[in-house]
């Protein structure tokens, strides 16, 4: 009836319940408090009062769009600071998300993403290459690794320009900058605005960083503008040339600019970190391991990995989308209720206030997985078994977010991802560099595998 409360831990008077939550892997705390409290809880972070769920029960009915839309009140204010009305964090209500939203859909459909396979191809090389000249006495460090991959192909694909990662040491100052704004943007965000003289110099560093990578977004999309290319493909031609349906108007310079740091910033973390987690959880399972070997060798044999091949990479698929139940890289989204609402049947939540999808409690529902729900096995997640999971519990599986506000970047992610993962178990054999190693998290706006070291050696020649 809308009358019970909401459980949740008492907090301080000014500072809330930020004492309750660990500052360097909040997810942990949030687990913890799902576990003593149960499927719903409420925090306040100084005086801003916030919901988490944790069923499968409650995120089914936080997906419902007519009572429920994206809130941009977590750290993604933050990012706003840099990248305003750009997709990811646009509001609901204003225009340019919807504009850009038409105008960029048809640039990730699948046919554009297929074409995108040999810069993927180019850049996954340079990253076999390296780990083939470490052989195997050198420990990969594969968050890192995987980081450079990622933040090169995007760069690439989207926009024509080489970071060149893999041939430097030390960072390119965009990623430099775009790292320390992302972890500053978190740290903002958890801070109650009045503590803000004390940050002063942080807060100097956090708008220089902003200042950089625009000018270099701005620098690309001028040289662009003087060169036209004949890269039809790309996601930066798409913004240029394309008109919105609806309204035909074009995108803004500035509008290109916040979604070209927009893809940056959204694709490369949570694709590196859906790499490092799938290694990972291959190397604990070697039966897995195995199966998805064979797959590549079956399907592909030694020659190049082709658009063709992706699609029967259904073992390899399973681990990844299982990778993704464990470890959603995005590990919650939050929405709020668009009228005061009551969930769950008996909780009042009023409009506007933000509630968290707690999706890396949530995917591990025994109601939906069974008694082994905390077990890897990609088998659960094979096509015909994905599909009868998702109509009889919708909404179980939602790494990628929901509804309109769900990722744009799924098909680009998948196809590096598969084309990634295909391309190292059929080069080399990999190793755990330490075989006890026990997960740990690294948390920043995604999660990510910490101190986790692979070894690894070529099977036969590199293709
Ligand atoms: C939105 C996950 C890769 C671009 C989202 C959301 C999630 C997500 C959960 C919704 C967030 C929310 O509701 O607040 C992931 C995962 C990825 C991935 C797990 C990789 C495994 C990518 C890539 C790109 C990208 C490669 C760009 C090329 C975006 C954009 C949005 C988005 C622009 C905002 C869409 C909108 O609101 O219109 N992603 N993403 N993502 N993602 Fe991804």
């Amino acid at each position: 009836n809308g009358t019970e409360e909401i459980p949740g831990p008492t907090g301080l008077p000014f500072l809330g319940n930020i004492g309750t939550v660990d500052s360097e892997v909040p997810l942990t705390s949030f687990l913890n408090l799902a576990d003593q409290y149960g499927p719903i809880y409420r925090l306040n972070f100084a005086g801003n009062p916030v919901v988490f769920c944790s069923s499968w029960e409650l995120i089914n009915e936080l997906c419902d769009e007519k009572r429920f839309a994206k809130s941009i009140k977590s750290a993604l204010k933050e990012v706003r600071n840099a990248v305003h009305d750009g997709l990811f964090t646009a509001k609901m209500d204003e225009p340019n998300w919807g504009i850009a939203h038409r105008v960029l859909m048809p640039a990730f459909g699948p046919l554009s993403i297929a074409g995108m396979l040999d810069e993927m191809h180019d850049i996954a090389s340079q990253l076999a290459m390296k780990w083939a000249r470490h052989g195997s006495s050198v420990p990969i460090m594969v968050t890192e690794d995987f980081t450079r991959l990622t933040l090169d192909t995007l760069a690439l694909c989207a926009m024509g320009y080489r970071f060149n990662s893999f041939y430097h040491d030390e960072m390119h100052p965009f990623i430099e900058a775009m790292g320390s704004f992302l972890t500053e943007s978190g740290s903002r965000f958890r801070r109650p605005p009045i503590t803000s003289m004390f940050y002063r110099d942080s807060t100097h560093k956090y708008f220089e960083d902003i200042d950089l990578m625009r000018k270099t977004a701005d620098e690309v999309l001028k040289a662009r503008k003087e060169n036209p290319t004949d890269r039809n493909k790309d996601l930066l031609t798409a913004m240029l040339n394309g008109t919105d349906p609806k309204t035909g108007q074009k995108m803004t310079d500035s509008s290109i600019i916040d979604n070209l740091i927009t893809f940056l910033i959204a694709g490369h973390e949570t694709t590196s970190g859906l790499l490092s987690f799938a290694f990972y959880q291959l190397l604990k399972h070697p039966e897995a391991y195995r199966k998805a070997q064979d797959e590549v060798d079956e399907v592909v044999g030694t020659g190049p990995v082709k658009i063709e091949h992706l699609g029967q990479l259904k073992y390899i698929a399973a681990v990844l989308r299982e990778t993704l139940r464990h470890s959603p890289t995005i590990s919650q989204f939050s929405v709020a209720p668009i009228q005061d609402e009551i969930i769950g049947g008996r909780y009042k939540v009023p409009k506007d206030q933000p509630i968290v999808l707690l999706l890396a409690k949530s995917q591990m529902d025994t109601t939906v997985y069974g008694k082994d729900a905390d077990q890897f096995v990609p088998e659960r997640m094979l096509d015909e078994n994905f599909d009868k999971l998702n109509k009889e519990f919708p909404n179980c599986w939602k790494p990628f977010g929901n509804g309109a506000r769900a990722c744009i970047g799924r098909p680009f992610a998948w196809q590096e991802a598969l084309l990634v993962t295909a391309m190292l178990l059929q080069n080399f054999n990999f190793l755990m560099d330490d075989p006890s190693y026990q997960l740990h998290i690294k948390q920043t706006l995604t999660i990510k595998p910490k101190g986790f070291y692979m070894r690894c050696s070529l099977r036969e020649g590199l293709t």
